[in-house]
C-alpha cells in the first residue's frame, strides 16, 4: 500500500533488537516503522538493501553536553554540529543536561536550552534538569517541569564545589518533589569537598601538570559519594540513576546496594571502558584531553566495568559528551584544575561499543543494542517510541555494516573538536546509513537532513519498575 507519505522499505538486514534478531524486511511510511517481515513487497518511494549488515535502533546517548557554559568557556559542539555528529555515528537522540545557574529558575535553563536547541538540533533531543541549588520555590517548578514540560529526569552533582554542587540535604528535598511525581533523580557522584581539599595540596606542591587531575580524584572520591548517594536514595525508597561510573570501588557500592534490594540504574562511558590512566602522561600537554571527571581509571577498572555490564548492574553506556579544542583545554597550562573537564565522543560510541564489545566477544549484539538505544528509552521515558525496532515506533535506524574496517581520526570526524580521543583505533563495524524519523539522515558519509529537524521529545507517562513507559 503507498501512502501520501513518503515511503521506505530497507530489505534484508538482520533486524537486531534487545531480545531477537532475524532477517527481515522493514517498512516505513513518514516518520514510523509500519511493518516488519518476511518478503515484504509494498510500493514504496525508496529501496535501502541492507544484505550483510544489522538493522538497529538509533542509539540513545543519554549523557551529553551541547554548548554547556563551563569553567570559563563553553564545549565546542553546538545542538547543531554535535548531533549532525551523532547521526554519523548512529545516535538519533541525545538528553542533554539543561544545568540551573545557581539563583536562577529552573524554568529559565530549560528556556536557555530550549533556545540553543530548536531549529538547531538534527537529531531528536530531550533535556535532563541539573539542579544547583534547591530551593523552597521549586516544589511547584519541579511538578511543571515533570507535568507540562516533559522532563522527568533531574541532576544533581556532588562535585564542582563552589559551582554546580549540591549538599546531601539539596539532594535530599530534590529526591522527595521528583518522587511525587514519578521522576527520577541522577547523580555525578564524586565528593567535591575532598576533591577540592586534593587539588589544593597538589597545586600547593607545585604539581600542576594534567597528570595531577586523576592524582586528585581517586577512586575513594567517587565511591564515597557513590556510596553516599545510594543511602539517600535508599533511605526515602527512591530509585536512583548515576551517571558516568569509572572503577570497581563505585561499582561495588552499588553492588552492596542490590544486597538490601534497592533499584539503582548506572551509566558508564565508553571512554572509562576504554582508556586508562596512562594518557595523562601524553607530551606536549596531550594529557589535558583527557582531562574529565571523574577521570580515566586502571586496566583494572575497565575489566570491572566490562563485568558489570556482564552481571546487568551497569545499564547503560553513554558519552558526557563535552568537548573543549585544544586552545580551550590550554586554560589549564599552569595549573591542571584549570582545564576545562569534558572530551568529546558521541560520534564513536556506537561503533566503539561494537567494535571493542561485540567482536571481542565481551557483550553480545542484543547486550549491545540495550545498551545503546533501549535500555535508555526505558529508563527515561522514550520506550516504545524510542530505542526499539517495533511497529508503530519512530523510524529511527541504522543499517550497520560490521565488515567495514575504518579508523578513527580527528581529521575526518564531525564534531567540533581538534582532536579525537581515540586517534589512530581501528574499528571494525560502520553506521552505513543512519534513518531519523523515517528520513534518510546520514548515506555513506553524507549528511542528508535540512537545518533543524531533530525535535523536542516532551516525556511523559509512569514509572514501572525499571520502565518509564511513554505515552503515545
Ligand atoms: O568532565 C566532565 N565530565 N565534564 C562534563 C560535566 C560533567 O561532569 O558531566
Ligand atoms: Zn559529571
Ligand atoms: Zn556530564
Amino acid at each position: 500500500m503507498r501512502s501520501g507519505s513518503r515511503s521506505i522499505l530497507i530489505r534484508n538486514g538482520l533486524v537486531v533488537t534487545s531480545s531477537d534478531e532475524c532477517l527481515a524486511d522493514v517498512h516505513i511510511v513518514g516518520e514510523k516503522i509500519q511493518a516488519i517481515g518476511s518478503n515484504l513487497n509494498p510500493a514504496v518511494d525508496q529501496v535501502l538493501d541492507a544484505s550483510g549488515c544489522y538493522v538497529i535502533p538509533g542509539g540513545i546517548d543519554a549523557h551529553t553536553h551541547m554548548e554547556l557554559p563551563f569553567m570559563g568557556t563553553a564545549s565546542s559542539d553546538t545542538f547543531e554540529s554535535g548531533t549532525i555528529a551523532g547521526l554519523h555515528g548512529g545516535t538519533t537522540t541525545i538528553i542533554d543536561f539543561a544545568i540551573q545557574t545557581q539563583g536562577d529558575s529552573l524554568h529559565h535553563a530549560l528556556s536557555r536550552w530550549h533556545e540553543k536547541a530548536a531549529g538547531n538540533a538534527a537529531c531528536d533531543y530531550a533535556f535532563h534538569l541539573a539542579v544547583t541549588d534547591f530551593r523552597d520555590n521549586f516544589r511547584t517548578e519541579i511538578q511543571d517541569l515533570v507535568e507540562k514540560q516533559g522532563v522527568t529526569s533531574f541532576k544533581t552533582f556532588m562535585a564542582y564545589k563552589g559551582a554546580l554542587m549540591v549538599d546531601d540535604r539539596q539532594i535530599l528535598d530534590l529526591m522527595r518533589e521528583a518522587k511525587k511525581y514519578g521522576a527520577l533523580v541522577t547523580s555525578h557522584a564524586e565528593n567535591g569537598d575532598l576533591v577540592a581539599q586534593t587539588v589544593q595540596q597538589f597545586l600547593d606542591e607545585g604539581m600542576k601538570a594534567p597528570e595531577y587531575h586523576p592524582k586528585s580524584r581517586p577512586p575513594i572520591c567517587e565511591a564515597e559519594a557513590t556510596g553516599r548517594i545510594l543511602d539517600l536514595a535508599y533511605s526515602g525508597n527512591h530509585p536512583l540513576y548515576i551517571v558516568h561510573m569509572t572503577c570497581e570501588d563505585a561499582l561495588n557500592r552499588v553492588r552492596l546496594a542490590t544486597l538490601r534490594n534497592q533499584k539503582v540504574f548506572v551509566e558508564t562511558c565508553v571512554q572509562y571502558l576504554l582508556l586508562d590512566e596512562s594518557r595523562y602522561l601524553e607530551e606536549d600537554f596531550g594529557g589535558a584531553k583527557y582531562v574529565m571527571s571523574p577521570p580515566l581509571r586502571t586496566l583494572r577498572d575497565q575489566e570491572a566495568l566490562w563485568k558489570g555490564i556482564d552481571q546487568g548492574l551497569i545499564q547503560v553506556v553513554a558519552t558526557d559528551h563535552c568537548p573543549f579544542c585544544m586552545d580551550q583545554k590550554r586554560m589549564g597550562t599552569d595549573d591542571f584544575s584549570k582545564i576545562p573537564n569534558g572530551a568529546p565522543g558521541i560520534e564513536n560510541r556506537v561503533e566503539l561499543l561494537y567494535s571493542e564489545g561485540v567482536e571481542k566477544g565481551r557483550i553480545s549484539l542484543q547486550q549491545w543494542v540495550d545498551l545503546i538505544a533501549t535500555q535508555p528509552s526505558k529508563i527515561f521515558g522514550l520506550f516504545p517510541r524510542k530505542g526499539t525496532i517495533s511497529v508503530g515506533s519512530d523510524a529511527d535506524l541504522v543499517i550497520f555494516d560490521p565488515r567495514v574496517e575504518h579508523t578513527i581520526s580527528a581529521q575526518t570526524h564531525h564534531m567540533n573538536c581538534d582532536y579525537n580521543l581515540y586517534e589512530g583505533w581501528q574499528v571494525r563495524g560502520k553506521c552505513r546509513t543512519t534513518l531519523m524519523r523515517g528520513r534518510v539522515a546520514v548515506d555513506q558519509g553524507q549528511f542528508l537532513l535540512e537545518k533543524g529537524y531533530g525535535k523536542y521529545l516532551s516525556r511523559t507517562g509512569k514509572r514501572s519498575g525499571g520502565i518509564h513507559v511513554a505515552n503515545h
